[in-house]
């Protein structure tokens, strides 16, 4: 897929940007849900610790997407090593809070965000690219070549659902 709808300019997310990622993850988690108010500040709070603490080491690095000087979609992709595998590299990484404001949607920049991921990924040797789609994102990540997988798993220690993103 191409960006070339896109008039946004995609970068590699800094410090300066964690309020913006942190606005973002809140958002696609409580568009759909909406939650109370202190609910919201508490998962704002960690998720700000979070994003810190896994941008200093590395392990989660991001993307944002700006227009106009505004930050209006980012993504971030969480790397981690596994055991080693007998056919490649073992590293593999989840896409998360992959979030576009709702009026810049279907604009192309969801798809320059992902392309930048991607291409880093690549880069970096990462066997595998996974995630947990959105509804949307069902539609979108196929033209990716995303596929259903065959995992199984099972929720242990929760009292929620399936979390998404
Ligand atoms: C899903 C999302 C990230 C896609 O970003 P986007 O900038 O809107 O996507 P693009 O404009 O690059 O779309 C590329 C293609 O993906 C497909 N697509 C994207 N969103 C779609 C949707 N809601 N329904 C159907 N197809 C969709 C289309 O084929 C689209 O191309 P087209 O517009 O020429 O038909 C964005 O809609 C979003 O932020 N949604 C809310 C949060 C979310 O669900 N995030 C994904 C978490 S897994």
């Amino acid at each position: 897929m191409s960006d070339d709808r896109s008039s946004a300019r995609v970068r590699r997310a800094t410090d300066d940007d964690i309020p913006a990622l942190v606005a973002h993850r809140v958002a696609l988690r409580t568009e759909a849900h909406p939650r109370r108010d202190d609910e919201v500040r508490a998962f704002r709070d960690a998720t700000t610790e979070a994003y810190r603490e896994l941008t200093a080491t590395g392990e989660l690095i991001a993307w944002v997407a700006e227009r106009d000087g505004a930050v209006i979609g980012s993504v971030a992709a969480f790397i981690r090593r596994t055991l080693p595998n007998m056919d490649g590299p073992a590293l593999e990484a989840r896409v998360q809070s992959m979030y576009i404001v709702p009026e810049r949607r279907r604009g192309g920049t969801g798809t320059a965000l992902l392309q930048a991921l991607l291409a880093e990924m690549r880069a970096r040797r990462v066997r595998r690219v996974y995630l947990r789609p959105s509804v949307s994102g069902r539609r979108f990540y196929p033209g990716f070549g995303f596929a259903a997988s065959d995992e199984m798993e099972l929720y242990v220690a929760t009292d929620g659902g399936p979390a998404h993103v």
